[in-house]
């Protein structure tokens, strides 16, 4: 009898020693142990035909053995459980000393930039931020402005007409005085922003599209002075309350008086450098007071209100502030030249 058991211990260590994956442990386990065929079971059911006193010493031999069996397959099941995990963490780990991966961040172009600027500031003055249509009409592109029909600007060597029709990309902003004054009533102050078009050859400070910023005020007993000021206002607050501002008697069809404004450079401060060509002064734009013919083009009475405009162009001054020489540069959409402005 405890030879059976010997033997079976035996059986059972020398299989043990074989087992190496965890579903050779399941059927391990399932044969000994089973609880209708296991071996173990089997052994239990041969007590029953004993004398009590041999069934005792044979019931602990059985027990025993039963012991090691769960304990051996405790061991294995202990192992392989230890194993799994080791291996789901092998592949799931995480190393937290490498370094992060970098996430690229855009970078707004240095026209919108300047733009945003430029806005700022003339929405602290009280000014309306508006945009409006880049493909017009000859009234507002013209007609409107009190250009005449003979202007050269109206001619398709200047403008870019589209084809079969009354419409053409505008090419300056001053379309937007139109716009504003027919959308409200004065006293009204309005900036506009925009891309305008015109038909010059690309060369390192033309582009046939660049941006221009258009500023209107309409109001009662407006003058050249009220202009001045806010002017003045601007560009002290773009470059720096040292700045100086000139005005140089000149033409435009939508304004009387008109003039041309210039600034103090912002580099030299006005004893001459090279961003201002050695003059002390850089170009900034056209200005006056509003025609009384664009006025009446709106219905708007001159005898009651009066206004003054002004409109600059962003990208040589955009090209000046970065130290750009080449206005191209802008629109070549190279993402290492775009990548330095923040
Ligand atoms: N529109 C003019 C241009 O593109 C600039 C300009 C001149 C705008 C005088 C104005 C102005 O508002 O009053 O050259």
């Amino acid at each position: 009898m405890s030879d059976r058991i010997a033997q079976l211990r035996a059986d059972f260590e020398s299989e043990v020693a074989t087992i190496t994956t965890e579903s050779d442990s399941t059927a391990l386990r399932d044969r000994w142990l089973g609880r209708k065929n296991g071996i173990m079971t089997a052994e239990m059911k041969t007590l029953g035909a004993l004398a009590p006193e041999e069934r005792k010493v044979q019931g602990q031999k059985i027990n025993d053995l039963k012991a090691q069996v769960e304990a051996a397959l405790e061991t294995l099941q202990a192992r392989f459980s230890a194993e799994r995990e080791a291996a789901q963490l092998a592949t799931e780990s995480i190393d937290v000393t490498l370094p992060g991966r970098r996430i690229p961040a855009g970078h707004l172009h240095p026209i919108t930039l300047l733009r945003q600027r430029i806005e700022d500031i003339f929405v602290s003055m009280g000014y309306e931020i508006e945009d409006g249509p880049e493909i017009e009409t000859n009234f507002y592109n013209f007609d409107a402005l009190n250009i005449p029909a003979n202007h050269p600007a109206r001619s398709p060597q200047d403008t870019f007409y589209i084809a079969g029709a009354d419409l053409a990309l505008r090419s300056q902003t001053s379309t937007m005085q139109i716009h504003a004054m027919q959308k409200r009533r004065p006293p009204l102050r309005v900036a506009a922003p925009g891309r305008v078009f015109r038909r010059d050859t690309p060369d390192a400070t033309h582009n046939p599209m660049f941006y221009q910023v258009e500023g209107l005020l309409v109001d009662r007993n407006v003058t050249l002075g009220d202009l001045k000021g806010t002017v003045e206002e601007f560009v002290r607050r773009l470059f720096g309350p040292q700045t100086k501002i000139r005005f140089r008697p000149s033409y435009f069809p939508f304004t009387e008086p008109s003039a041309e404004v210039d600034y103090s450079c912002f580099k030299c401060g006005g004893t001459g450098c090279r961003i201002c060509k050695g003059s002390g002064w850089i170009e900034m734009g056209g200005s006056g007071l509003v025609h009384p013919n664009v006025l009446r083009a709106v219905d708007i009475d001159p005898q009651e209100f009066s206004g003054f405009a002004f409109g600059l162009g962003l990208d040589r001054l955009c090209a000046l502030m970065y130290g750009l020489d080449d206005i191209r540069l802008l629109y070549e959409n190279d993402a290492r030249f775009l990548e330095q402005f923040f």
